[in-house]
């Protein structure tokens, strides 16, 4: 598939088959993020891959954050906050480098890591998998960050969730861009 057609054709897909990717799979979409083009080559993505038991971790943190923050909900509430992380055998998480020199800017960093995210998605759709970029309020969460080995200040671009798709559906064309474009001469 070229890189049109993959742009062209790719739609977010939530969901997917619980089969688990080969490693080396999982390795070539990590690769497609880290070609992601980025200022002074900081290479700001840091990428955190939870499969199996992995997920099960994060939904343990995410449930027990809820927990913290609303102690009144039922328990079938945390249930299901713990579940989410299994709603696909890979989540990558994708978090930004804070800025170490002066010159370097935490926007065009975060920038380059959704470049990052955007390279992962087109990848997957190439290869014939599902994916979806996510992030909700997880992905500003204090202890999942603390789990995932981020600092509290650092930002989270996304969970990227990615599996073979399950039956693929019929998608109307997103609108034009003449819209969204100015043409200066
Ligand atoms: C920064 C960002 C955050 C997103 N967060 C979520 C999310 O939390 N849940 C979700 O279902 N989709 C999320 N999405 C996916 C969008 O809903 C999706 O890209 C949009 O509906 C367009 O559909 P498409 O990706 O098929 O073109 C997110 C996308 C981006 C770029």
């Amino acid at each position: 598939m070229d890189v049109f057609e993959s742009i062209r054709t790719r739609h977010s897909i939530g969901k997917v088959k619980a089969d688990a990717l080969p490693r080396d799979l999982i390795e070539k979409l990590l690769d497609a993020g880290n070609q992601a083009p980025n200022h002074y080559k900081v290479r700001p993505w840091r990428f955190v891959v939870l499969t199996g038991n992995g997920r099960n971790k994060l939904g343990d943190m995410m449930a027990a954050s809820q927990r913290d923050r609303q102690p009144d909900l039922p328990p079938e509430a945390f249930d299901k906050t713990r579940a989410l992380p299994l709603r696909a055998p890979v989540v990558i998480a994708v978090g930004v480098d804070k800025p170490v020199e002066a010159k370097v800017l935490e926007l065009e960093n975060y920038s380059a890591v959704s470049a990052a995210c955007q390279n992962i998605l087109l990848a997957a759709h190439a290869l014939g998998l599902g994916a979806i970029w996510r992030t909700g309020e997880w992905a500003r969460d204090s202890k999942v960050k603390e789990f995932l080995g981020f600092a509290p200040d650092q930002h989270i671009v996304g969970f990227i969730y990615v599996g073979h798709p399950e039956a693929t559906g019929e998608y109307p064309p997103r609108p034009s861009f003449e819209d969204r474009m100015v043409w200066i001469e």
